[in-house]
């Protein structure tokens, strides 16, 4: 049992706030900032997020610093008894920044610099971007290290895309000389020979580029890892002054669930806590089951990349949003479900984008806590209430985290490698559609699931699944060999164990290092079109295998099933091993959610697990969190129809009231309970 501390010291509650731009309404302050925090205390709002973006209000022209005005905001907040997120603005830095030092804006992968603009955008070396950025967060943890509303740190926003001046160049080749230390290594590493790429020298090396070099797959990868580094050392670089002039603020920066520029695992272990920004796309139909089951996968994702700590929902929107093709209002209820589900895998926080909408600009009709109704009337507004309530009402589960026996591996590097790779199907090889597929798979059979990568540890698990691993980085095959051989479940599927870390394939056949513990052979991988299917038959039940189908051989593996049409006929299509005082799963093709739900809900069984709850009824998801003040179990009606679930004998954490039994959940009904 792990009871973390709140993120917070001095607020143990759920936190419950957002993105607030009170710099945007400096003009009618005196009118506007007294009515935001009536409307933000009257929905129960604990915490503001400040500052994002407000590089040009807090320093107009170069050396004028204009604090006055977040001194007031700051002090207004502790008066009104709310915490501030406070941010490091530099995802937007001012006009006469980019005019003056040019250098600070990006170069795209073309090879043009950037005008001023936008956001986000800035380069990740320049010395002088750094040095601004140094000096205004020093001066930001200087001015408020004392002050009584500051709760945490948010760095910048949304770190992402990549620079490639010739600062980013020149950086890119000193961290290429430190990974592979001669250029011969490097050039045998990335496979030069090949199209005659063999480099003579580091200062040859360009990053990739659609006018130059995109098909060296080792230059890819390189170029990738270190983009991660980049963010990381920048981060690191950003929080030097916030950690040693306020070293007990903890600081975040908001993640984007599986945003694929960044290793977020590894910028993961900088952060005090994860958080990040979650904006599902409810269709408010029946295909609501599949966005939720999608959302816990990104919420399981990102408390893994920091640890399985409790996190932050750092960004969310309480009504549509205004970028998604189709922006549709959430249905009543959604809201308080979406919020919930956060709270259900471990964010210890509530927080939406934004508190109030602006009058112009690009995010004018984001939805937001306060609408230019300035209305306590909305149905927004009085939902957003609803949640503040209920939050107050779940704080004995704050800081108790979920504690799972399953694991489900995703793993970004191992991403990168097998989507850049050219075989099977190249219209996408469905990496991280089908690792959600395996993880839906083991929440509907009512299992919570941590998600890790290859480099995670494997001996809290009893079952670990690892879908495509197509690389296998240093000592992950052996861990898994470890874990089985000490009794664990491990699953494997095809398209696994094909290249080493540096994309280089492995020799001696598939799936290479995991070959003695999967008791097979994966000789070769057919690919189908959408039309095209075969089928097996598992325990009595047909089912379609689809995509990717590998032809393997056992070498002591037993066979559960085979392939039942193409040339392959009678090939296993699913196989175990017996493997130390574990057993080894091999999926040979890729199937439907349908197989993965029944095969699940056997595997689980068969390594002493017992889901949650039993016979989960279609589109109820539920998870637990375990604390010092006890089990707490969240179950959710994640579509719009009325279910039914058989509690075991509990009592709700909001109404105190006792439950056993079967219980009727509405449309989109959420609870939580504390089990007796
Ligand atoms: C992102 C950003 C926010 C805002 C929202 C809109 O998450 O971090 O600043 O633009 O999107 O949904
Ligand atoms: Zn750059």
């Amino acid at each position: 049992m792990a009871q973390y501390p709140p993120i917070m010291k001095d607020k143990p509650v759920f936190l419950h706030g957002g993105d607030y731009n009170p710099d945007q309404w400096l003009n009618e302050k005196s009118t506007v900032w007294p009515r935001d925090m009536e409307l933000a205390k009257k929905a129960g709002i604990n915490t503001l997020s400040v500052g994002i973006f407000s590089w040009a209000t807090l320093e107009p022209e170069e050396g004028r610093y204009t604090f006055e005005w977040l001194d007031e905001v700051m002090d207004m907040l502790a008066q009104n008894g709310i915490k501030a997120v406070l941010a490091t603005p530099s995802g937007a830095r001012p006009a006469w920044m980019a005019e003056k030092y040019p250098e600070v804006l990006r170069v795209t992968e073309d090879r043009r610099r950037n005008l001023f603009g936008e956001r986000h955008n800035h380069c990740l070396t320049s010395p002088v971007y750094r040095e601004k950025v140094r000096k205004m967060n020093t001066l930001l943890a200087e001015r408020y290290k004392d002050h009584p509303a500051l709760g945490m740190w948010h760095i910048s926003n949304e770190y992402g895309g990549e620079c490639h001046c010739p600062l980013c160049q020149q950086r890119f080749r000193q961290w290429l000389k430190e990974r592979y230390g001669t250029i011969d290594k490097l050039n045998d590493d990335w496979w030069n020979t090949f199209w005659s790429h063999r480099y003579s020298s580091f200062d040859q090396i360009e990053s990739p580029s659609s006018i130059g070099e995109s098909g060296s797959h080792g230059l890819n990868l390189a170029w990738k890892r270190f983009t991660t580094q980049q963010f990381c050392d920048f981060y690191s670089w950003e929080i030097e002054p916030l950690r040693r002039i306020t070293p007990d603020v903890p600081c975040t920066t908001n993640l984007m669930h599986t945003y694929p520029g960044i290793n977020y695992f590894e910028l993961g272990r900088l952060l005090d806590r994860c958080s990040w920004d979650n904006y599902p796309q409810w269709t408010n139909d029946m295909r609501d089951a599949k966005v939720a089951a999608h959302s816990a996968f990104c919420h399981d994702l990102m408390r893994g990349v920091c640890g399985g700590k409790p996190y932050m929902l750092m960004e969310s929107s309480p009504s549509c949003v205004n970028w998604q093709a189709v922006n549709r209002l959430r249905q009543p209820g959604i809201l308080m479900l979406q919020s919930l589900q956060a709270v259900a895998h471990g964010s210890d926080t509530v927080q939406y984008f934004q508190f109030r909408k602006g009058r112009g600009s690009f995010e004018k009709f984001h939805g937001a806590v306060v609408s230019h109704d300035e209305s306590e009337q909305n149905r927004v507004y009085r939902e957003v209430c609803a949640v503040g309530e209920a939050l107050a009402g779940l704080t004995p589960a704050l800081g108790a985290a979920p504690e799972n026996r399953i694991a489900v591996v995703y793993d970004w590097e191992n991403r990168w490698a097998l989507e850049d790779a050219r075989f099977g199907l190249n219209t996408g090889k469905g990496y991280e559609e089908t690792v959600r597929t395996h993880h839906t798979a083991f929440l509907r059979a009512g299992y919570g699931v941590d998600v890790i990568d290859e480099t995670c540890d494997l001996a809290p698990y009893r079952v670990v699944c690892g879908p495509m691993t197509y690389m296998l980085r240093p000592g992950f095959a052996q861990r898994v060999r470890a874990f089985v051989e000490a009794g664990g479940t491990y699953i494997s599927t095809y398209c696994s164990g094909w290249v080493n870390e540096e994309d280089l394939c492995f020799m001696g056949g598939f799936p290479g290092p995991l070959r003695e513990v999967c008791g097979l052979w994966d000789e070769e991988t057919d690919a189908l079109d959408e039309t095209q299917r075969n089928r097996f038959t598992w325990n009595g039940r047909s089912y379609e295998a689809k995509d990717f189908c590998a032809v393997v051989h056992p070498e002591g593996a037993q066979v559960l099933a085979a392939y039942e049409e193409r040339f392959y006929q009678g090939a296993p299509a699913l196989t175990v091993n017996a493997f130390g005082k574990g057993r080894c799963y091999y999926i040979a093709a890729r199937t439907g959610e349908d197989f993965l739900c029944d095969l699940y809900a056997h595997v689980a069984k068969e390594a002493g697990l017992s889901p949650l709850l039993p016979a989960l009824p279609s589109g109820v998801l539920c998870t637990e969190r375990v604390g010092a003040n006890g089990r707490f179990l969240f179950v959710m009606n994640t579509v719009p129809e009325a279910r039914t679930v058989t509690l075991p004998a509990c009592t709700d954490v909001q109404t105190g009231l006792m439950r056993k039994g079967d219980c009727t959940l509405g449309a989109y009904g959420v609870m939580a309970v504390r089990l007796a």
